[in-house]
């Protein structure tokens, strides 16, 4: 069986790699540009000093700063709007997984028709979009590597997920300088989703020689580094570690792919509007326990990686190892259990929650799970979850 791994072709990792931005726009030889990004990072000047970054090369941006979290397909269109307006023919994606999905997927629709829901699912976009460089400040989804981008639905109240070689970026600068501002409750919902992406190409049916060493030091470097980071948010190794980690987990979900944790994710973001790390975080224990029976041997080599269990033990005692050690990451992490997340109320759980296990199915990712469940079965780790 052969393995399609795909990134973007230049990766550009360390300290200030924020300031090539420059350097690689003159080499794409390009001269005006929109640059896609939310409020925060234009208050907090970043925005400003990419930009500036561009002109000194003699590139013109516009700053396009109305992407929400978890975007929206409305975003997007205002984006592709605003692209059209300023003759932009390239585009810069500044911000965590929202402003680069969105980003992503603007670049796809300036040379692709209209409506965007036609690109949801896997490879279905006929042309490559405009040029294209990303810059995380969240560690994070990885998207900055990845040929995937996730846009609600506003219409349909779900998540597409748009799989396509057409959306991976150009250049991704990876510069774990941008990730040190995040707050703690962020650093922990978007590092513990990483840890899932890194989890879930392991132990997913897509797995594969390129990606299982990826995802496997995305684990080592997400067990030596998330809680030091939570804890010292000025700690600049465990900084540096978290960006490295959500890069390499990027390269291996989106080369492998995610599997249950993800699948039931997205219905709960969709709905209740849980940022997506969070989501998969409240989810992440009960679905491993769950899924452990169909690859024992992978979820125990993730519990030693994790330092959860040694080599003395059996597998089974370290797949159970992996559970408690979940669990116990989650609360000194603070994440909440799904019941206890604010915005998700008991009442409209309960009405929804056949949908939501319906709608989780049908995404495809819980097919490639060690264990694939039905929709009764998605139900009840929902309510075990709860
Ligand atoms: N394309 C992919 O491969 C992929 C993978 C996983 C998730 N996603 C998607 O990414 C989105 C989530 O992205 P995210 O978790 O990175 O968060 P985000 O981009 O939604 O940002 C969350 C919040 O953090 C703020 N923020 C960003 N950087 C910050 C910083 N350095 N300091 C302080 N605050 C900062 C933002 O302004 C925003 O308010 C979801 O829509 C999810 O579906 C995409
Ligand atoms: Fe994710």
């Amino acid at each position: 069986m052969t393995a399609h791994f795909n990134i973007p072709s230049t990766v550009i990792v360390g300290a200030g790699a924020r300031k090539e931005i420059g350097a690689q726009a003159k080499r794409l030889q390009v001269s005006r540009g929109l640059l896609v990004t939310d409020n925060y990072l234009v208050e907090c000047g970043l925005a400003a000093e990419m930009s500036s970054s561009l002109e000194k090369e003699g590139i013109a941006t516009s700053i396009f700063s109305g992407v929400q979290p978890d975007p929206t397909d409305k975003n997007v269109l205002e984006g592709l709007g605003h692209f059209q307006e300023t003759n932009s023919h390239f585009i810069v994606g500044l911000g965590g997984g929202s402003p680069m999905d969105t980003a992503k997927v603007i670049s796809i629709l300036a040379n692709n028709e209209l409506p965007m829901s036609q690109y949801a699912g896997y490879h279905k976009i006929p042309k490559p979009g405009v040029p294209l460089i990303v810059i995380p400040t969240t560690a994070g989804t990885g998207s900055e590597v990845t040929k995937v981008a996730v846009i609600s639905d506003t219409e349909r109240d779900m998540k597409m997920m748009m799989l396509d070689t057409n959306l991976l970026p150009t250049v991704a600068l990876v510069d774990y300088e941008l990730s040190m501002t995040m707050p703690a409750p962020l650093t922990a919902h978007v590092g513990v989703d990483t840890l899932v992406h890194a989890v879930e190409a392991y132990v997913s049916k897509k797995a594969n020689a390129m990606t299982d060493p990826i995802a496997l030091s995305c684990i080592r470097l997400i067990a030596g580094n998330l809680y030091t980071a939570f804890k010292q948010p000025n700690n600049r190794k465990a900084r540096e570690g978290m960006m490295l980690a959500a890069c390499q987990g990027g390269m291996a979900f989106a080369n492998s792919s995610v599997c249950l944790v993800h699948g039931m994710s997205r219905p709960i973001g969709a709905l209740y509007h849980v940022p997506h790390g969070l989501s998969n975080a409240v989810l992440f224990p009960t679905v491993t326990e769950y899924s452990i029976p169909g690859a024992l041997q992978r979820y125990s080599t993730i519990a030693r990686v994790m330092g959860y269990a040694s080599e003395k033990d059996s597998d089974e005692a370290a797949g159970l190892a992996l559970v408690k050690g979940l669990r116990e990451l989650n609360d000194k992490l603070e994440v909440p259990s799904l019941g206890q997340c604010v915005k998700v109320d008991r009442k409209v759980f309960d009405e929804r929650v056949e949908k939501m296990a319906s709608d989780g199915l049908a995404s495809g990712s819980p097919g490639n799970n060690p264990v694939v469940p039905d929709v009764q079965q998605i139900v009840e780790l929902y309510h075990k979850a709860w």
